[in-house]
């Protein structure tokens, strides 16, 4: 049974509003999306159509998730590939849950020497709050809208709820 906790309509209107914040915010300056895969793709491809500033976009991929638990540690398997230097970059996460993926990508970020990083996360947890956040969300777990839950289901169009009985 689907229990949705963030409907399509909803994600859609809130990352148009951050759009609009990222086309003031970055006016003239052709900041580089970087989205952190595989969670963000979804959320990179709304966003960019979104925005209408001109931007170049990369793909990263910083990864600290095994299942439904943190492994507590980040591992870098794809680094970024356009020249960053000097560049305002906006990191594109879906969740930030403890911080953790977040901290680490953006110290590796800093080894290219951008002028400066910003973070954009559909979801944040609490205390968790980016520069633009979607939604803060409960402690529950979520999947759906590029969210896996052990790899599986990133193709449902909202966010939904693991329920607790789901996961045991
Ligand atoms: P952090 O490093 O603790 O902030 O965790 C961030 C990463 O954990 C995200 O990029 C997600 O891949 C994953 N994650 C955290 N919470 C959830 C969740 O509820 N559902 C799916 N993935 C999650
Ligand atoms: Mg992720």
């Amino acid at each position: 049974m689907k229990n949705i906790l963030i409907p399509e309509h909803r994600i859609l209107s809130r990352l148009k509003e951050l759009a609009r914040e990222i086309d003031r915010d970055f006016a003239g300056r052709e900041p580089v999306l970087v989205c952190n895969l595989k969670g963000a793709f979804m959320v990179m491809a709304d966003l960019v159509r979104f925005v209408t500033i001109p931007v170049r976009t990369d793909f990263v991929c910083f990864t600290s998730y095994n299942g439904a638990e943190s492994s507590g540690s980040v591992q870098k398997r794809l680094d970024v590939s356009e020249d960053i230097a000097g560049k305002p970059v906006i990191i594109v996460e879906d969740i930030i849950d403890t911080g953790l993926t977040v901290r680490a990508l953006t110290d590796s970020l800093k080894e290219h020497a951008p002028s400066g990083i910003s973070v954009l996360s559909l979801l944040y947890r609490k205390g968790a709050k980016p520069r633009y956040g979607g939604f803060e969300i409960g402690d529950s777990f979520v999947y759906g809208y590029g969210l896996d839950y052990e790899g599986r289901y990133r193709q449902m169009r909202d966010v939904l709820i693991l329920q607790n009985n789901e996961k045991d």
